[in-house]
């Protein structure tokens, strides 16, 4: 298996629930069960965070329309910004990996990245597409030890996330990377939070609102981008999608696992 080995998964997951643990290999083998040191003893990710809403719902149903439409998409800006930060060989979690266009591109270039998606056949996509160790879970609560990472990337999906909840997920994310490490997040620019016709729930976020959360959450705000994305209509028109795209850094005396609330 391309990345990291199942066994440095089962080190990762510290806090990954038996009934979601699931992992599927470049070879086509999918795991059911990582046996985790720590999980029986610590709260798991129960119905509540990885219960069906309707956006999980569209990821699920609409995986295959999704990769196709996503996993040849060009961010090569966003990838030089993130990049310019990472060392060689760097473990990188993909928070919401969806196709796996990005793990494919972390590997070529000999990073260890792994995805965790909580679509399960989206899950099955990007593990073929990339060749890499994808985990089913919820970037609300993410099941990995304090420190297992070198980067974090979340392109376009902790947008999904409620605003009431952004501020703990990121908590979280700073305490499962090293310090001095960089995440990097694409957002919606807006005002607001709401639900599009396909189900997808959004929260928009002002530049500098998005800046004072990453810096209550343990991050150093290093670049911060606005970007306007032109996409094409199937009537042949385009729609303008503004985009934050923040670099920040994990700050050194990040909250540990044992510091946050329960
Ligand atoms: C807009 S897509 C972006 C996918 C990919 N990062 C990209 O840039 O193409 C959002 C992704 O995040 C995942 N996602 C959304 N909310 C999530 C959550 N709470 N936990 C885990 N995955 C989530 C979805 O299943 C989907 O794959």
């Amino acid at each position: 298996m391309a990345g990291l080995t199942l066994r440095d998964l089962a080190d990762i997951g510290d806090r990954l629930a038996r009934w979601q643990s699931l992992a599927y290999h470049s070879d086509g083998r999918t795991s059911q069960t990582i046996s985790c040191r720590l999980c029986t003893s610590r709260r798991s990710i129960g119905t509540e965070t990885m219960g069906p809403d309707t956006t999980r719902r569209y990821y699920e149903g609409s995986s295959d329309a999704y990769f196709l439409q996503t996993c040849e998409r060009d961010l090569s800006s966003y990838w030089a910004m993130f990049e310019a930060h990472l060392k060689p060989g760097s473990a990188i979690i993909d928070l919401g990996c969806g196709s796996g266009r990005d793990l494919k591109r972390f590997a070529k270039g000999g990073h260890r990245p792994v995805g965790i998606d909580y679509s399960l056949p989206l899950l099955g996509l990007a593990a073929r597409f990339s060749g890499q160790a994808t985990v089913l879970g919820n970037i609300r609560l993410v099941p990995f030890r304090a420190e297992a990472f070198d980067a974090a990337w979340a392109m376009a999906s902790l947008l999904h996330l409620p605003r009431s909840a952004i501020g703990r997920a990121l908590r979280q994310i700073a305490a499962c990377l090293k310090p001095g490490a960089p995440l990097f997040a694409g957002l919606k620019l807006g005002i607001g939070e709401e639900t599009d016709s396909l189900g997808r729930f959004t929260t928009f976020y002002a530049a500098d609102e998005w800046s004072d959360i990453l810096a209550e959450s343990n991050f150093s705000v290093y670049d911060l981008q606005i970007d306007i994305e032109r996409r094409r209509l199937a009537d042949g028109g385009f729609q303008e999608i503004p985009w934050i795209a923040s670099l920040a850094i994990v700050r050194s005396g990040s909250m540990r696992r044992s510091h946050l609330p329960a």
